[in-house]
């Protein structure tokens, strides 16, 4: 299977960076981190940008990153939990790339996110808005090609799962 790029899509706290360093190094292609791209064009923190100006202008940059990031090659591009919530985001995705989505328990999820302060949706009661937010987002990942739970696997068997699938 010829592969031009590896998109990693899912829920805040599946393992997303994790993989993706993984991936990345030992396919020796670039790691990409839509969320960085975000933070570095506007010059300021996630957290930031949704308290200035809001989650829909972060949707719209984020959606603005996806479409310039496809258009090159050999790359492993972990996006925020939200990338997928946009239909354009998605076509793009699967048009230029094995769209990966990792998933978790929630017991997983929130023992994961809750070391992290930078994550503005979830701010004030972290367990109660992961539960509302996977509840409504629960088929949100269903489109990507392949799908690999990483609550029940070690970091190591998902990247092993993905090489498989790619060489397929
Ligand atoms: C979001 C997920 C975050 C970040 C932003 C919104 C979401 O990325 O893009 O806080 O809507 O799920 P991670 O999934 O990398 O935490």
């Amino acid at each position: 299977m010829k592969v031009k790029n590896i998109v990693l899509v899912g829920f805040m706290g599946t393992g997303k960076s994790t993989i993706a360093r993984k991936l990345a190094d030992r396919l020796g292609w670039n790691i990409i981190d839509t969320d960085q791209l975000v933070e570095k064009a506007e010059a300021l923190s996630i957290s930031e940008i949704f308290k200035s100006n809001g989650e829909n202008y972060f949707r719209k940059v984020e959606s603005k990153v996806i479409h310039e990031v496809m258009q090159r090659k050999k790359q492993v591009i972990a996006t925020g939990g939200g990338a997928v919530l946009s239909d354009e985001n998605r076509d793009i995705m699967l048009n230029n790339g094995l769209v990966v989505a990792l998933k978790s328990d929630v017991k997983t999820i929130i023992e994961r996110v809750s070391r992290d302060r930078n994550r503005p949706l979830l701010k004030g009661d972290v367990r109660k808005n992961v539960y509302e937010l996977v509840e409504k987002r629960k088929h949100a990942y269903d489109f990507a090609h392949l799908q690999i739970d990483t609550s029940s696997s070690s970091m190591d068997e998902v990247l092993e799962e993905i090489i498989a699938y790619m060489n397929r």
